[in-house]
C-alpha cells in the first residue's frame, strides 16, 4: 500500500494503473475510519482492481460554529485499517495541496441542498461539491463509492458528476450499523456512554415511521411530532425529521403507492449531530393531513 501526500506522484502512480488497463476505484472520507467506510472499499474492492482511499478534514464543508478543529483524527489506525482491507493507494494532502492559492471559484449547489442538511448547515454541500469535484480531477477514477448515510450528499455528487461530466460510475453503499442499530459514524466518538445507550432510539424512531406509514398511518403531521416529542425527551435536540422525494429531496405530505420514499432525520445528542435514514417503497396511497 502507498500512502501518497502530492498530487503529482498521485497522478503519475494512477496514469501507470490505467495504462495497464487496471480500474480504478475512489473512496474519499475524512478519516477516524469505522466499518462503515471499510464496508465501502470492501465494495470499491469488488468492483475495481486498484482502491484509492483519501483521507482529508475539508475545512471547507464545515461552518464556523462546527467541530473542524476537534473532528477525531487517528491517521495511523486508519492506514492500518486500509492495509488489512487491502487498499492499494492512500491520499493524504494537506490543506496547502488542497487549497494552495486563493479561490476564484465557488461551487453553489441549487435545489438538492434547500432542505434536509442543506437547509441546517450553512456552505456544507458548496464545501463538499468543492472539495468532490477537486478530488475528482485529481484522482480521475473509473468508479467512486459514497454510503446512503449520507444520502443527500450522494445526490449531490451525482448531480455533480452529470452536470460537470465527469464520467465517473457512482455506487451508493448501504448504511452499516452497531448492533443495536446505530448508524456507524466518526461523530459516535463524541457521544458519552448513557448517550451512547440512547443514540439508538433515533434508528428505531425512523423504523417506527416507516411501519406506521406501511401500515396505513395517514396523518404524517402528527406521526412525526410524536416522534420527534419521544426523542427531546430522551433528550435529543432535534433538527429534522420527515418524508422526503428520493430524487429532488424535498419534503413530501402526499405519497403515492409503488414510488421510493426518503425518511430522514437529523438530531443533536450532547456534542454529536447524527443524521440517519431509510429508505422504502410506499405501498398504498396517502394523502397528506396538512
Ligand atoms: P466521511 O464522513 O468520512 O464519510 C466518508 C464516506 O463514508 C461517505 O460516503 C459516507 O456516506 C460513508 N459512511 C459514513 N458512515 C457510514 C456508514 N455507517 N455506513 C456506510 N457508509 C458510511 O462524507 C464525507 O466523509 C465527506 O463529506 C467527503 C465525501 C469525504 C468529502 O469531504
Amino acid at each position: 500500500m502507498q500512502v501518497i501526500g502530492h498530487i503529482p506522484e498521485l497522478r503519475n502512480i494512477i496514469r501507470g494503473y490505467k495504462q495497464e488497463g487496471k480500474k480504478v476505484s475512489f473512496v474519499p472520507t475524512m478519516g477516524a475510519l469505522h466499518d462503515g467506510h471499510l464496508s465501502l472499499i470492501r465494495l470499491a474492492k469488488k468492483h475495481s482492481d486498484v482502491v484509492l482511499v483519501s483521507i482529508y478534514v475539508n475545512p471547507k464543508q464545515f461552518a464556523l460554529n462546527e467541530d473542524f478543529a476537534t473532528y477525531p483524527s487517528m491517521l495511523e489506525q486508519d492506514l492500518s485499517f486500509c492495509k488489512q482491507e487491502g487498499v492499494t493507494l492512500v491520499f493524504t494532502p494537506d490543506t496547502q495541496i488542497m487549497y494552495n492559492q486563493e479561490l476564484y471559484f465557488s461551487l453553489e449547489v441549487h435545489t438538492l441542498n434547500k432542505y434536509l442538511d442543506g437547509a441546517s448547515r450553512q456552505g456544507y454541500f458548496q464545501g463538499i461539491a468543492l472539495v468532490v469535484n477537486k478530488l475528482f480531477n485529481i484522482v480521475e477514477p473509473d468508479l467512486a463509492i459514497f454510503g446512503q448515510k449520507d444520502y443527500q450528499q450522494f445526490k449531490v455528487v451525482e448531480a455533480l458528476v452529470e452536470e460537470f461530466n465527469h464520467g465517473i460510475e457512482l455506487l451508493m453503499a448501504p448504511i452499516e450499523r452497531a448492533s443495536d442499530g446505530l448508524a456507524l459514524s466518526s461523530r459516535n466518538a463524541y457521544l458519552t456512554p448513557t448517550q451512547r445507550k440512547t443514540a439508538p432510539l433515533l434508528y428505531s424512531s425512523l423504523v417506527s415511521a416507516k411501519h406506521q406509514i406501511e401500515e396505513g398511518m395517514k396523518d404524517l403531521t402528527t406521526m412525526f411530532d410524536l416522534l420527534k416529542l419521544n426523542l427531546t425527551e430522551a433528550g435529543f435536540r432535534n433538527d429534522y425529521f420527515g418524508v422526503f422525494d428520493i430524487g429532488k429531496l424535498h419534503p413530501v405530505d402526499q405519497l403515492i403507492a409503488g414510488q421510493r420514499y426518503l425518511i430522514a432525520a437529523a438530531t443533536y445528542l450532547g456534542k454529536a449531530r447524527l443524521i440517519d435514514n431509510v429508505i422504502f417503497t410506499n405501498k398504498k396511497s396517502i394523502k397528506g393531513e396538512s
